[in-house]
Parts: C-alpha cells; sequence; structure tokens
C-alpha cells in the first residue's frame, strides 16, 4: 500500500505538484495526464529520488524518507521516464544492478535465478552480453525495466515503460504486469500516454493535471468523453469494442 498524504513539490515558484493525497493499492494502477501534470515528480517522490516539498509518503507504513533506503529498495523498485548511465554496462550487468537491495554481491543462487527469470520475461536472451550502448532504443528500455524487475519487489513504479516500446513488446510487458498483480498480488504503478492500453490493462486510473490529482477510479469511471475532453482539453470520442473502453482522438 502506497499512501500519499498532502504532498507538495515545488522547484522555485513551479509548483509541479499540487497538494495531492492519494492511496494506490494492490492491482495495476495507470497515472495518465497531459505532459507537465505532475506524474514524474509525484512518481520520483513516491520513489524517494527527489523529496517532497511537504507533506508524508509510506509504503507499507514506512515513511518513504525516515527508513534507510536499502529496507525501502527492498519493497520499492523504480524505472524513471529518462535512464542515462555514465558507465559502459551489459545487459546482464544492469540486470544483476536490481539485486543489490538483497545483499550486494548480485551472485547468489536466488540472485542468479532472478536475473535468469527477468531477462527471459523482457525478451532479452539475445542481446544479454551486449553493452547497452549497442542496443536498440526498445531493446535498452526493456533491459531496465528489467532491473526493476529483478529487484523482486512488491511494489513497482515505472514512468513510461512503453517508450519506444513496438506493439509486440508493449503488449507482452503490459501481460506480465498484469500477471504479477495476479500471481503475487503486488502494487505495480505505471505511467502512460497510451489510453487505450491503459483502459485495457489497468484496474484504476489516476488522471493529473496541473500537480493535482482530478480523478481516481475505474477504468469505466475515468475513461469517460468529458472528463478526457477536459482532461486533454482534446476532442475524443470513447467507443465500446468487445466490452472495452477504446479511445479515438478527434
Ligand atoms: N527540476 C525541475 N525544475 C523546475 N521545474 C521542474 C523540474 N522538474 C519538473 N519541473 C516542472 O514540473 C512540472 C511537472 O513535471 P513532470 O516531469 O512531473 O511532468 P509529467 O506529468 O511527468 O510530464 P510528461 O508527460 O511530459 O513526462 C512541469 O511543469 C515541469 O516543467
Ligand atoms: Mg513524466
Amino acid at each position: 500500500m502506497i499512501r500519499i498524504d498532502s504532498v507538495t513539490k515545488r522547484h522555485g515558484t513551479v509548483v509541479a505538484v499540487d497538494d495531492v493525497t492519494l492511496e494506490i493499492g494492490r492491482g495495476l494502477t495507470a497515472i495518465i495526464g497531459p505532459n507537465g501534470a505532475g506524474k514524474s515528480t509525484l512518481l520520483s517522490a513516491v520513489g524517494r529520488l527527489i523529496q517532497a516539498t511537504e507533506g508524508t509518503i509510506t509504503v507499507d507504513g514506512r515513511d518513504v524518507h525516515t527508513t534507510g533506503s536499502r529496507e525501502i529498495a527492498r519493497r520499492l523498485a523504480i524505472l524513471r521516464q529518462d535512464n542515462h548511465l555514465a558507465i559502459r554496462l551489459s545487459v546482464e550487468d544492469l540486470v544483476a544492478y536490481g539485486r543489490f537491495p538483497h545483499g550486494g554481491s548480485g551472485r547468489t543462487a536466488v540472485d542468479r535465478e532472478r536475473v535468469e527469470y527477468a531477462i527471459g520475461l523482457l525478451d532479452l536472451g539475445a542481446v544479454r552480453d551486449r553493452f547497452l550502448d549497442e542496443l536498440s532504443g526498445g531493446q535498452r528500455q526493456r533491459a531496465f525495466v528489467a532491473m526493476a524487475m529483478a529487484q523482486d519487489t512488491d511494489h513497482l513504479l515505472l514512468d513510461e515503460p512503453l517508450n519506444n516500446l513496438d506493439p509486440r513488446h508493449a503488449v507482452s510487458l503490459m501481460k506480465l504486469l498484469r500477471r504479477e498483480c495476479a500471481e503475487r498480488d503486488i502494487t505495480i504503478v505505471v505511467v502512460m500516454h497510451d489510453i487505450n492500453v491503459a483502459a485495457q490493462f489497468a484496474d484504476d486510473i489516476v488522471a493529473m493535471r496541473d500537480g493535482r490529482v482530478v480523478h481516481h477510479g475505474a477504468v469505466a469511471d475515468v475513461i469517460t468523453e468529458p472528463r478526457l475532453a477536459a482532461l486533454y482539453e482534446t476532442a475524443v470520442r470513447v467507443v465500446e469494442v468487445d466490452g472495452r473502453r477504446v479511445v479515438l482522438w478527434e
């Protein structure tokens, strides 16, 4: 369970996140909203990459800013929107980094098993020995997702994990996240811009705008013509196909 209580993040005069209170429980939650809405800032604060200006955030009751970083890292993994690494690493070494919170070596039998599992899940077997700067954009993105999966936490935060992924890999990642939620009863939060993918795979949707949460609910409550039109200031049609909501931008 992630509890965000009255969280504000300011950068000088810019209010990136404006007094957000939100509880995110088990299952797959998608965060949507226009560019600059505060999605990454909120996720980064939960993942303790940045510190909120005001308010508190707890994961399973532990305050993310006062609990030891290794203890939090055993409970929560985060994939950032932009991943740049200054060092030259192979795919396998990057994924093994995900094991650090569990002891450091990354070389125990459990570590090895989890790294192999994550490499297999993300379809990286053929490129496991390549350096990250020798990969395509989508392969690199999948390598970073695999690192977060290898961390094996009950809370997984992914900021635009579908960036650069082709349709097959995008759908397979979403199915994989659904399966992880169902089998391991965990909490996954995914920031995404593809509303149709969000509508198809998420249990709950959080819609943000101007630093605030404007809607939080089931897909049927949030993915509606008036709500999406106001959220994005763009005309939109929402139709049902085979019982699913499908969004057509006009
Ligand atoms: N380090 C920073 N300094 C100043 N302003 C910032 C900083 N980081 C973010 N902002 C501002 O905070 C607001 C929210 O940014 P954020 O990255 O959270 O948006 P987002 O919803 O993730 O957008 P996108 O869909 O483009 O990724 C934006 O107006 C952005 O310009
Ligand atoms: Mg962002």
